[in-house]
C-alpha cells in the first residue's frame, strides 16, 4: 500500500477511537464502550510503534574496531540513517528528508575519507581494495540520489534497503579486517 495512504489511514483510525472514548466517556464511567476504544487506542498505537521498531538500526558491541574515532563515526552513520528513516516514515517534509539525506551523503564521505587517511598513513596492505568498496559504495549512493527530485519516496526507500544493508556489511566485515592491524600499530 502506498505510504501516505496507509499514514492516513492510520491517522483517520485513532481520531476515529479518540472520538469514540470521547462520546463513550460522555454516556459514564461506567459505559463499557470508552474503556473498549481506550483499550484498541493503546493496542493499536503499541502495535505501531512496534512495527516501526524493526526500521532502526541499533549498535551493537560486535560492530566496534576498537578505534574510539572510527566507532563514533559508525555510530553517527547509523543514527544519520535513523533520522532518514524518520523523515521518511513520519512525513517530516521534503525539505528536511533532503536535508537528512544530504547530511549523511556528506558524512559518509567525510567518514571515508577519514578512514582511509588512517589506513594509508598506517601501511594497511588492504588500503586500495577497501578504498575502492568505498568508492563503489558513494558511486551507487550517488546514483540512486540523482533519482530523488523524480521518485522522492521510491528513492528513500531503495536508499534505506541499500544503506542499512551495506554499511551493517562494512563495519562488521570489511572494517573488522584492519582492526587488530592498526591496533597493532597503536591506534586507539
Ligand atoms: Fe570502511
Amino acid at each position: 500500500m502506498n505510504k501516505k495512504l496507509s499514514a492516513f489511514g492510520l491517522s483517520i483510525l485513532i481520531l476515529a477511537l479518540l472520538v469514540a472514548t470521547a462520546l463513550g466517556f460522555l454516556m459514564g464511567l461506567s459505559h463499557p464502550l470508552p474503556w473498549i476504544s481506550l483499550a484498541l487506542l493503546g493496542g493499536v498505537v503499541y502495535l505501531h510503534s512496534q512495527s516501526q521498531k524493526k526500521n532502526y538500526l541499533v549498535w551493537k558491541e560486535e560492530y566496534s574496531v576498537g578505534i574510539e574515532a572510527i566507532d563514533n563515526d559508525h555510530k553517527k552513520l547509523l543514527s544519520l540513517i535513523n533520522q532518514l528513516q524518520t523523515a521518511s516514515t513520519n512525513y517530516t517534509g521534503v525539505d528536511f528528508e533532503r536535508s537528512a539525506l544530504d547530511e549523511l551523503v556528506n558524512y559518509t564521505k567525510y567518514h571515508f575519507v577519514r578512514e582511509e587517511k588512517l589506513l594509508e598513513e598506517n601501511g594497511y596492505p588492504g588500503f586500495e581494495p577497501h578504498k575502492k568498496e568505498h568508492e563503489a559504495m558513494v558511486a551507487e549512493v550517488m546514483d540512486k540520489v540523482s533519482h530523488y527530485e523524480s521518485n522522492e519516496d521510491q528513492t528513500i526507500d531503495e536508499l534505506l534497503v541499500y544503506l542499512k544493508q551495506w554499511l551493517i556489511n562494512h563495519i562488521s566485515g570489511t572494517d573488522q579486517q584492519y582492526s587488530s592491524f592498526l591496533r597493532d600499530k597503536g591506534v586507539r
